[in-house]
């Protein structure tokens, strides 16, 4: 694809060159529009914005062909007048590389080139009376100067208004458009919400935007498309976005939820949206025939939106090419999701509980109130009786491929086999509300099952992981585990994961701290016998708990591939001089990333010795916490950084200090 990339090379170019040219613009026209506000002259205000529309224009005339139109139009405003005046002087530089054909709604059809040219008259009528209007209304002894510099302003707009209009459409491929969409708005939107009289100008170019070239929308990915009058523009004009893939509206819209209350009459014009986020502030209406207006929508979120209730479920699950859905935090029941499951076959990602699942006893009972009805599949004979299944029984409608737990029993665990797609298990445990703990050997029926996350919130019962990770560990990429107990006992966890996971890429360790047992005594119980490396594909390392030197030159004897590496919880037991030994038996060749993200014994001696160490350093923070850190000593090894011309970010605490 050599020529895919060339054309991408060329088009960040031009997608350059068009940002600040736009951004020029916006300020001359910002600066012009005040001026003449004061003279009361609203034609020209908007000057520059109208360009943006023009390749709109210029492509539907492409497209269906401007001298085929009839002269019928009633409707143009002035703004779209000048439009069409604009469209028609760019018309030569056109090179016709449109993907799509115009759309219908997306501007004037009915505009001809007769109306152009009488238009294009009026409005230098219009120019040249406005210039009239406003020199007279002037004082005098401003009278020569100003109207000079309003010539010389006009004219500068003017030329890059056409410039601007020969470069936007000039490039109307779906990928372009992203590119320059993606750059102007990150352009802009410091500018945006700093400087409220450019405002206007940036309102009325973005919406242009919204065509049928554009394939994503969130309304989360800048600050101004969530500031109240922009993101009522941008909902106004979202029908004519007509081959919208993904829409997003999230968290950043919680105050403005009001403004989407018409979303589902939107959602007719999206027929080709696959992917669909309305999370906290989705409401019944807004998806109101959202299966019939979206019928080939794969992706669905509505995560928070407390006003979803079992009422919306029918709607849901008409939705009949669902992959992902997240109904997590909505008041939609175990009943209702059932109703969900069982309708959508190629449902694989399901995610219902809400993030904290064991604090909301609604959501945690309506979870356990969907997996008795699953349960009811296995029951077999006897309405008492659960027979274990077999794989024989495997019933494939279901496709989840997630599967989460809250105190499973044994039973709960065994409906897992209905899902042989399972890559993913969550089991949630607070032993003081348990009477047994499960039979967890169903693990090893999991064919598909890469990650295990187990949270023990009460106690660490080794007994427990290790049945579990003796059960799946083998094949186990991610392993998450939070252990809440003394240091003492989840050392042992750590053994039995040495043990029994060698396909581990990502591991994390949470949940311990040090109560009533010694340090040393703690630290006795690691397995030092465990022959190394353990952990040959491990890349991402969290330990969050007591870091002991031992418990840390424990694990990293293990893995020697390691990438990132993140130390949180207690630290102040640990020590340069363990870091120094580690690396003389792993030098960790791969390490990017190194955090301590709580105050540590380690200095900056650590820093120094793993910067001059061969490995790909990108990034090791936060340095305020280190033992002793001086802005001197931060500074120095800044210095030798830059002397060997490391690529690595030192954060002091973010980023920005940095710079
Ligand atoms: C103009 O409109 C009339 C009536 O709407 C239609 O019959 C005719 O074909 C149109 N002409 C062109 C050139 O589109
Ligand atoms: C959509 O807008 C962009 C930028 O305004 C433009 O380059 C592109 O040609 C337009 N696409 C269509 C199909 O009109
Ligand atoms: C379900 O998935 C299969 C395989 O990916 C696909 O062929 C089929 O069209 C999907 N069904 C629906 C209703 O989307
Ligand atoms: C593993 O951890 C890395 C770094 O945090 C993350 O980017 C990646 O998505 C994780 N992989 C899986 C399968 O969870
Ligand atoms: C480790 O923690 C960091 C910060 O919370 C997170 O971004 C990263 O994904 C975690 N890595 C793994 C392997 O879970
Ligand atoms: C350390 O990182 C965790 C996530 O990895 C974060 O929740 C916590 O707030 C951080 N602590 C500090 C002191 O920055």
């Amino acid at each position: 694809m050599p020529c895919r990339k060339s054309v991408l090379s060329l088009g960040n170019l031009c997608v350059l060159s068009i940002t600040q040219l736009l951004v020029d613009i916006i300020h001359l026209s910002s600066e012009d529009g005040q001026d003449k506000a004061k003279s009361n002259d609203q034609q020209e205000k908007s000057t520059g914005v109208t360009d943006q529309s023009s390749k709109a224009s210029q492509k539907q005339d492409e497209a269906t062909g401007a001298a085929q139109q009839n002269d019928t139009s009633t409707s143009a405003t002035e703004e779209e007048q000048v439009q069409l005046q604009n469209t028609k002087e760019e018309k030569p530089h056109a090179e016709g590389t449109a993907e799509e054909p115009g759309q219908p709604d997306m501007c004037n059809h009915d505009d001809s080139i007769s109306q152009v040219q009488e238009t294009e008259e009026k409005k230098d009528e219009k120019i040249e009376k406005g210039n009239t209007d406003s020199d007279n209304r002037r004082e005098k002894e401003n009278d020569r100067q100003s109207a000079a510099s309003r010539k010389d302003m006009q004219e500068k707009l003017e030329t890059l208004r056409q410039e601007l209009g020969v470069q936007l459409t000039s490039h109307s491929h779906v990928m372009l458009h992203e590119l320059l969409f993606s750059n102007i708005i990150t352009r802009l939107d410091l500018m945006y919400m700093r400087q409220k009289k450019i405002r206007k100008a940036v309102q009325d170019i973005l919406p242009h935007f919204l065509n049928s070239s554009l394939r994503e929308l969130d309304f989360g990915r800048t600050k101004m498309f969530s500031e109240q009058d922009m993101c009522k523009i941008l909902f106004d004009n979202l029908h004519k976005a007509v081959n919208l893939r993904k829409l997003m509206i999230g968290r950043s819209c919680y105050w403005r939820s009001k403004i989407f209350e018409n979303l589902c009459t939107k959602l007719t014009h999206l027929p080709q949206l696959t992917e669909l986020g309305i999370q906290y502030i989705c409401t019944p209406e807004m998806i109101s025939g959202l299966s019939e207006s979206c019928p080939l929508l794969c992706e669905l979120n509505l995560k928070g939106s407390e006003k979803i209730t079992d009422q919306q479920c029918e709607e849901i699950a008409k939705c009949s090419s669902l992959k992902m859905l997240d109904i997590s935090g909505t008041r939609i029941t175990g009943k209702g999701c059932w109703k969900i499951v069982d309708s959508i076959k190629n449902l694989s990602w399901l995610h219902h509980c809400a993030f904290n699942c064991n604090s909301d006893s609604l959501l945690f009972e309506s979870r356990a109130d969907l997996f008795d009805r699953i349960k009811e599949q296995l029951i077999h004979g006897d309405a008492t009786t659960l027979v274990r299944p077999d794989l024989s029984m495997r019933d494939e409608r279901f496709n989840l491929k997630n599967f989460w737990l809250f105190n499973p029993q044994t039973e709960d665990l065994l409906t897992s086999v209905l899902f042989p797609h399972l890559e993913h298990i969550r089991l949630d445990f607070v032993f003081q509300d348990m009477t047994e703990e499960p039979d967890v050997s169903m693990l090893t029926t999991q064919p598909k099952l890469k990650k295990l996350q187990a949270n023990l919130y009460d106690r660490c019962s080794v007994d427990l992981v290790r049945r579990m990770v003796e059960a799946c560990g083998s094949q186990l990429t991610v392993l998450h585990l939070h252990l809440a107990d003394d240091w003492f006992f989840v050392a042992e966890a750590h053994n039995v994961v040495a043990s029994c996971c060698p396909n581990l890429v990502n591991l994390t360790f949470s949940g311990d701290y040090k109560a009533r047992y010694s340090l040393e005594d703690s630290d006795e119980r690691l397995d030092m016998g465990i022959p190394a490396p353990a952990h040959q594909h491990l890349e991402h390392l969290n330990l969050t708990g007591v870091i002991s030197n031992r418990r840390l030159r424990f694990v990293l004897s293990h893995t020697p591939a390691l990438r990132t590496l993140h130390l949180d919880g207690e630290l102040e037991w640990l020590h340069d001089a363990t870091f120094t030994s580690i690396l003389e038996t792993n030098p960790l060749p791969d390490l990017e990333e190194v955090w301590f993200n709580v105050s540590t014994t380690v200095t900056l001696g650590t820093v120094r010795l793993l910067l001059m160490q061969e490995n790909s350093l990108r990034c090791i923070g936060r340095l305020c916490h280190m033992g002793a850190a001086t802005m001197e000593e931060y500074q120095e090894l800044l210095s030798l950084v830059r002397k060997h011309n490391l690529d690595t970010k030192l954060i002091w605490v973010t980023d920005e200090r940095i710079k």
